[in-house]
C-alpha cells in the first residue's frame, strides 16, 4: 500500500528504513523523499515510525540532547 503517492513510496520501504535506522520523518525524507511534496503522508509516516526503539529519541525524551559530533560533549550529557 502507497503510503507517499507523490514519490510512489510504500508502506513496505518505509518500514524498510525504519529498519535501517530512520527514526524521524525528515530521516525517511532523506532516504526516498516522502513527505516533501505535498506533505499529506508525513501523518501516516510518523505513525509508521511509531514509538519504536530509537536510540535518539531516547536520549531526548529523557531530557538529553541528541548525540553530536564532539565525544566531550557526548561524554558530559
Ligand atoms: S503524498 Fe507524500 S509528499 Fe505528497
Amino acid at each position: 500500500m502507497y503510503v507517499c503517492h507523490c514519490f510512489g513510496v510504500t508502506e513496505d520501504q518505509v518500514r524498510g528504513h525504519v529498519a535501517d535506522g530512520a527514526c524521524t520523518p525528515r530521516q525517511i525524507a532523506s532516504a526516498c523523499k516522502a513527505g516533501t511534496d505535498c506533505g499529506s503522508c508525513v501523518r501516516r509516516i510518523q505513525a509508521l515510525l511509531g514509538r519504536g526503539a530509537c536510540p535518539r529519541r531516547e536520549l531526548i525524551d529523557r531530557g538529553r540532547p541528541a548525540l553530536t559530533s564532539d565525544p566531550v560533549l557526548d561524554e558530559a550529557a
